[in-house]
């Protein structure tokens, strides 16, 4: 009976490494882990539900909105993705011969030097989509007179193709430009742009120490089926970008295929994009949510007028929308305290929870979920009667329609927030002034005032 058992044991053995090379219902879409290329898509983080919880009627909302997808940002351009294309013009390879890589043969670029940073024709119908959901969501809520939008094209573009699926004549939406210079400061869309502690290139050595690392095996493999093209770390970058961009631009790109970079490896690229927004715009930047606390600040203060205000400039507008870069949305997240990878651990260590030398996997901070093209973070001032709370106004905060827990404010109904004045007063102690924390003589004002409230 015992002699048996070792029969017995091997054959289970077997049986588990069956079951665990079976693919079950594995799936992966690489476009969902393209960071700051990423179509637009609800990543349901958290899968809170995106309704009004029941008894609450929103009454007032705002939304912060990336621009839609455009042609490439002219540093992926020109620092991945031409020199990239440079080399595949000069090469005497046969990519025909090559069965992963034979699309090359007769591959195009799809982007052009005129169109580089303009919006797409998929960016356009998107952004007009985004406005057709946001009118069926508040039904009930006046269409707004104005929206906001930093100067550059893009973000007017989108802008205005939002106001094309919002309105039922766009030209009844005035689309209100707001300067993009550094001296603006605060008082922009674009605060990042006037603040002495953030730099465009904060993050790059931290993500390229990591871009080699998941690269390594990649160029490896790819040199080993074309040794003479010498594929380095910056053409595997190039290529996840390139998925991203001919996507938005084509519809399709054959570099998303997962022969050719594999799930783990797109999530690598994924993972080195973190890092870098991490020490950018994220937690790894101290002065992060110093940047994003005025749209904040402005936005709650519109939504919810100090009752010893006369001014009622704030009150004539349901719905507030504005436009502007990738920067400052993530900015805004560490303004609320949101996907912070140190909240209930009871420490703070910043960098340590970015290692660059593999994936922490259980990070809350993942790009593709916070600065995806069109990405785009809400404030609902909500009134409830509802079962088990008292009635009166409350708050919540969506990114890219999921519902936030506000970590110290969540007690309402749906997790929604009461005491967001409070809150917000607590997250200002927090993340420190735009005065303080971004200029040197400390004398910037913090306020943003385009709302006019
Ligand atoms: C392409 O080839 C030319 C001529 O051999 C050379 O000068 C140039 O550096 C090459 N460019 C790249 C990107 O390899
Ligand atoms: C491959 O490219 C890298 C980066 O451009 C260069 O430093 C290296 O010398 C090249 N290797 C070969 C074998 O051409
Ligand atoms: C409210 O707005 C109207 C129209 O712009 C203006 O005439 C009125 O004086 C304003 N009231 C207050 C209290 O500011
Ligand atoms: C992130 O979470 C840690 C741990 O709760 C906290 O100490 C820190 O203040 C948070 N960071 C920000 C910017 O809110
Ligand atoms: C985190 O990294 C940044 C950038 O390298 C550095 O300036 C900062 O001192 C580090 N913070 C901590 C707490 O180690
Ligand atoms: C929400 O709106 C409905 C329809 O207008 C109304 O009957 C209800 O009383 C409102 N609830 C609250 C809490 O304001
Ligand atoms: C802030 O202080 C700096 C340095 O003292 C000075 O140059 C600048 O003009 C001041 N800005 C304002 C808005 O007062
Ligand atoms: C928030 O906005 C109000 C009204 O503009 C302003 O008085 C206050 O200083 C702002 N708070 C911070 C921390 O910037």
């Amino acid at each position: 009976m015992y002699s048996s058992l070792p029969i017995l044991s091997l054959s289970l053995v077997a049986s588990t490494q069956v079951l665990a090379h079976t693919p079950n219902d594995y799936s992966f879409d690489p476009l969902k882990h393209l960071a700051g290329v990423a179509p637009p898509f609800d990543p349901l983080d958290p899968p809170l539900d995106p309704a009004p919880p029941q008894g609450c009627n929103v009454t007032r909302a705002a939304y912060l909105v990336r621009h839609a997808a455009i042609f490439a940002n002219d540093f992926d351009y020109e620092e991945y993705i031409e020199p990239f294309i440079q080399k595949l013009d000069n090469t005497s390879v046969d990519w025909s011969k090559i069965p992963t890589l034979s699309f090359l043969a007769t591959w195009k670029n799809p982007i052009t030097d005129a169109e580089q940073e303009m919006l797409t024709r998929s960016g356009k119908l998107e952004a007009t989509r985004l406005g057709v959901d946001i009118a069926q969501r508040y039904q009930s809520l006046r269409t707004p007179k104005k929206i906001w939008t930093s100067t550059a094209e893009r973000t007017v573009k989108s802008a205005k193709s939002l106001s094309q699926g919002l309105a039922d004549d766009a030209s009844d939406v005035e689309v209100v430009e707001i300067p993009e210079e550094a001296d603006e400061g605060a008082d922009s869309l674009t605060p990042y742009k006037g603040c002495n502690a953030y730099s465009s290139s904060a993050g790059s050595d931290q993500s390229s120490a990591f871009q080699k690392v998941y690269t390594k095996p990649v160029t490896a493999r790819l040199n080993s089926y074309a040794p003479t093209f010498n594929f380095t770390t910056k053409d595997i970058y190039g290529i996840s970008l390139l998925c991203g961009y001919e996507t938005v631009i084509r519809g399709s790109s054959p570099f998303c295929n997962l022969d050719l970079l594999t799930p783990n490896e797109w999530l690598g690229f994924e993972y080195a994009n973190d890092i870098q927004y991490h020490y950018n715009t994220g937690y790894g930047n101290p002065a992060s949510g110093a940047i994003g606390f005025p749209w904040v600040n402005a936005t709650f203060n519109t939504l919810s007028p100090p009752s010893n205000t006369q001014s009622n400039a704030s009150t004539d507008q349901d719905l507030y929308i504005s436009f502007t870069h990738r920067e400052l949305p993530p900015t805004v997240m560490v303004a609320l305290g949101l996907f912070n990878n140190s909240a209930f651990s009871g420490a703070n260590n910043i960098n340590g929870t970015m290692p660059t030398d593999r994936i922490n996997h259980r990070r809350a901070w993942k790009s593709s979920n916070i600065l995806q093209f069109l990405t785009n973070v809400a404030m609902e001032k909500m009134e409830c009667n509802c079962f088990g709370f008292e009635a009166g106004s409350y708050y919540r905060v969506l990114v890219n329609d999921a519902p936030q827990s506000l970590d110290g404010c969540a007690d309402g109904p749906g997790e929604s927030c009461r005491e967001m004045g409070q809150f917000l007063q607590g997250r200002a102690g927090v993340v420190g002034g735009y005065g303080e924390s971004c200029a040197d003589g400390g004398n910037m004002t913090g306020v943003l005032g385009i709302y006019g409230s």
